[in-house]
């Protein structure tokens, strides 16, 4: 027996939703407080799977979780115990290379095995690595763990090849007790990345520059303990808009930030979408026809990769050619074979879909091979007609807060099941 989500499609929705606190936010936010030498407390986690697996992975590491409320954590290290993380469970999300930078810049090693995550493509970490050496420390690879140990962190000057989100958060933890100052040129700018900074800065870091390419970081003796609430999640936000653009009579999407969302609400003005953008909220009424657009995935402020995937979907119902490019993880199609399978007409091309609309849309099988292909089947499970059968529902679980309980508050018909 195993766990399905079925949506019955071809309802309207309608009411307001409120997004949770940023996914890719929390689970670097996490591992961040194990910095400090006193309690921190993290206000508007959302209830995900990667969060619990983090939790665990905290408790590995002796330090204290108290979970005060669904969407508020404590996390204490002050007993806190550098144990080597061979355990399972770190293969199971992808953050959980976090604790690499992390436990490296408190104690100067660490010993884990080989990060998890959605399979997107190849997801090296050399970047990592690298940002690590540069600080001093020497990196062994041996029985699936990695070994990464320095006598002492200097600060460096650090020069990304790619602006990688995660090189740029982990290279960020290992230097903010690092003597001197390290500096990070071509960093990544997601919003995600200020908010880590700005929690490393409440606990007394010095970092400077989050949000820009270069970022500055002067290394500190001691961090303390401190409260902290996380950004909204774009993403879930983004995913939000995207099914109110396909099934909303009226829909209030409330706590964003629009402008984190810029990329999106513009191609979204450019389909036909009607859209009332306010200060932390947008209104959406979806419009009886859509036109198709192309979009290039980039890193932050350009349109991103994770949205992609949902977007595809809600073109299958746009009229004409629309062309979707991906430039950060050229295999992310795999949602395009899925949504073929409901009845979309998409062509695979190198790094890229067209996709061919509008066609109908069939319920059907399908899987969530990864968390925003997940994503996808739902926007299109709400649009077609029939029965849709989504597999593999842990990937949605990993990153989606309550998906569920939320679109059935906005009238969908939404249910699990087990089957064989
Ligand atoms: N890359 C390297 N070497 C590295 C690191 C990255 O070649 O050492 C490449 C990657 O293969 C990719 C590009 O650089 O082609 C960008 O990767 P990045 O490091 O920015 O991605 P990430 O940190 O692994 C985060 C999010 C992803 C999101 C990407 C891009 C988390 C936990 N994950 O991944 O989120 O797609 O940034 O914005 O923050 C998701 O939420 O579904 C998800 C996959």
């Amino acid at each position: 027996m195993h766990e399905v989500m079925k949506i019955e499609g071809g309802h309207l929705l309608e009411g307001e939703v409120t997004i949770s606190g940023a996914k890719n936010a929390t689970v670097a936010l996490i591992p961040a407080a194990v910095l400090a030498n006193g309690p921190v407390t993290i206000v508007g986690i959302p209830q995900i799977a990667d969060v619990k697996a983090l939790a665990d992975i905290l408790r590995i590491l002796k330090v204290e979780v108290i979970e005060v409320a669904d969407d508020h954590i404590i996390i204490d290290p002050t007993k806190m115990e550098n144990v080597d993380l061979d355990d399972d469970i770190v293969t199971k999300l992808r953050a959980s290379y976090y604790f690499m930078g992390a436990l490296l810049g408190k104690y100067g090693y660490v010993r884990m095995k080989m990060p998890g995550g959605c399979y997107l493509g190849p997801r090296p970490i050399d970047l990592h690595l690298k940002g690590f050496e540069a600080l001093g420390a020497k990196v062994t690879y041996d029985k699936a763990c990695y070994t990464i140990q320095a006598k002492k962190l200097k600060g460096a000057k650090i020069f990304l090849d790619i602006a990688s989100v995660g090189a740029t958060i982990n290279i960020m933890m290992a230097s903010v007790y690092a003597e001197g100052r390290t500096t990070i040129e071509n960093a990544a700018k997601e919003p995600e990345i200020i908010d880590i900074a700005t929690l490393l800065n409440k606990m007394g870091a010095r970092i400077r520059g989050a949000g820009t390419n270069v970022i500055t970081i002067d290394g500190v003796k001691s961090l303390s303990g401190c409260f902290h609430e996380i950004i909204p999640d774009r993403i879930e936000a983004g995913t939000f808009i995207v099914i109110a653009a396909a099934m909303a009579k009226r829909m209030v999407i409330n706590n964003i930030i629009p402008q984190h969302l810029d990329a999106l609400l513009s191609k979204l003005k450019e389909m036909g979408v009607n859209m009332e953008v306010g200060i932390d909220r947008v209104v959406i009424e979806r419009s009886e026809s859509l036109k198709s657009v192309d979009i290039t995935t980039r890193p932050y402020p350009g349109f991103a990769t994770d949205l992609q995937q949902p977007l595809t979907a809600l073109l299958t119902q746009a009229n004409g050619e629309g062309r979707v490019t991906e430039t950060i993880y050229i295999e992310r199609f795999k949602h395009c074979i899925e949504l073929n399978k409901m009845g979309a007409d998409i062509d695979l091309i190198p790094a890229g879909a067209i996709i061919n609309g509008p066609t109908p849309l069939y319920g059907t099988k399908v899987s969530a091979t990864d968390l925003r292909c997940g994503a996808a089947m739902i926007v299109a499970g709400l649009m077609a007609e029939g029965v849709t059968e989504i597999d593999n529902v842990y990937h949605i679980d990993r990153g989606y807060s309550e998906i569920d309980r939320k679109l059935s508050m906005l009238g969908a018909k939404i249910w699990r099941e087990n089957v064989d």
